[in-house]
């Protein structure tokens, strides 16, 4: 299959051009003029083409909850938001802390073939956090990173041990990072409004203790480390710090984290679609994490896309699970509040949505528009808005805190690998 992309707006994260693309089978053939016959023509005037988002963080429920999100919703839903790569994360059931697990799921993904799906094999054994998964195994399987997401690894001297296989095994260990003493069963940050309420809080220092813990380790055996969702700004702060002394950390923030407060939450009357983990922060945290994204103290946007069943979601806020989905979203949210609001420019958010994450992950010939380079892209018309209405989202699940909000910015066509994969209705290229 041959594709002409005519005159739109290239974007890469160091800049952007006017011109066509020509694809040819799965590649990037030529940027600018061709004389080939194509197959297919999409005029693009006054539209951009961005590389293919990445995802280093999606739940995709699968195997075990397929009721809230099977492999092929999440890839639906993926090629609507303008993903064309997504890391799943292990806290499935079963756990995906094996080969065995991780070649079902592989050959799964490839049996559906809308965008790509990599695995992200579990540290520990059953996510237990008391015997590690046999790393060598899981990377022969096809893994690129290992994480416990949900759950911290409590033993240092575990992490310590998994640090040090994972730089054998050229894995990236991906933490979350939480003191679960500390954070026990509260549901939303220790803070006024949860005095107010009489509700069990999480005080911001349980994600901080454990980024400079992790942090530490790296720096001691001189790996690398992967933070997920950083939430707080004492956390950037150690982040800012340790990358400043030379420790290879970077860290990933998730769109609630720069556009949703604690008084958002109270404002929702307490709504099980706010409930997230780690919880909603005060101004002061949302202002840094905008802060870290323009200094590049944040490597990555990714979604924590974290589908819950409407029932699940239905329960009194303390009992309802964490989470969001964020695959449809995180685009326009990023657009919306980031570059619309003037913090980051185009540029920047192709950084922190396809450049970074697969730096981070040696992604070969992903996250940037070049010739030889996969026909990975997506087709945005920036000057249009839409509304998040839950029917309209591919997702099973629909916990969003943005339903009924305006966004900017559409996603009209998602290329991967050469292969249209998603076309918004009505555009037929
Ligand atoms: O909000 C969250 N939801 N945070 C996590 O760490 C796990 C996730 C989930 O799996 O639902
Ligand atoms: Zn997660």
């Amino acid at each position: 299959m041959k594709i002409l992309i005519k005159g739109a707006k290239i974007v890469n994260f160091d800049g952007i051009i006017e011109g066509n693309l020509f694809i040819r089978n799965s590649r990037i053939a030529k940027i600018g003029e061709v004389s080939e016959e194509p197959d297919k023509i999409i005029d693009a005037k006054g539209k951009f083409v961005l590389p293919g988002l990445i995802d280093m963080h999606t739940h995709l429920r699968t195997p075990g909850r397929e009721d809230e999100e099977d492999l092929w919703s999440g890839s639906k839903a993926a090629a609507k938001g303008g993903f064309t790569t997504i890391f799943c994360m292990p806290n499935t059931r079963p756990a995906l802390d094996n080969q065995g697990q991780v070649n079902w799921l592989l050959e799964e993904a490839g049996k559906i073939g809308i965008i790509e799906i990599l695995p992200v094999g579990a540290i520990t054994k059953g996510r237990e956090g008391k015997e590690l998964s046999e790393f060598g195994m899981l990377k022969k399987a096809g893994c690129l990173c290992l994480s416990d997401d949900g759950n911290p690894l409590e033993d240092s001297s575990l992490l310590r041990r998994a640090l040090e296989y994972a730089k054998m095994y050229d894995l990236l260990i991906i933490s979350h990072c939480e003191d679960k003493n500390l954070s026990a069963s509260g549901s939303l940050r220790e803070h006024l409004i949860s005095s107010k309420y009489g509700m069990e809080g999480i005080p911001w220092a349980s994600e901080s203790i454990a980024v400079f813990r992790d942090i530490e380790l790296a720096r001691y055996l001189d790996t690398k480390i992967h933070i997920a969702h950083v939430s707080t700004k004492r956390s950037l702060q150690i982040i800012k710090k340790a990358k400043e002394e030379g420790v290879k950390v970077s860290c990933e923030t998730a769109p609630h984290y720069f556009t949703l407060t604690i008084e958002d939450l109270e404002k929702s009357h307490f709504h099980p679609n706010f409930k997230v983990n780690p919880p909603l922060g005060n101004r002061e945290d949302l202002e840094a994490i905008r802060e870290g994204l323009k200094e590049g103290v944040i490597d990555c946007i990714a979604t924590d896309h974290a589908p819950h069943s409407q029932g699940e979601k239905e329960l009194p806020f303390e009992e309802a699970p964490p989470g969001v989905v964020g695959l449809e979203l995180a685009f326009s949210l990023s657009y919306t509040y980031l570059v619309k609001a003037q913090i980051l420019d185009l540029k920047d958010l192709v950084k922190l949505m396809s450049y970074n994450p697969a730096n981070i992950l040696g992604l070969k010939d992903k996250g940037y528009i070049k010739e030889g380079a996969w026909a990975d892209l997506i087709i945005v018309d920036l000057s249009r808005s839409w509304q998040v209405l839950p029917h309209k989202l591919f997702s099973k699940s629909k916990n969003t805190p943005f339903i009924g909000h305006t966004l900017e910015g559409i996603v009209e066509f998602t290329i991967c690998k050469g292969k249209v994969v998603y076309t918004e209705k009505g555009k037929n290229g």
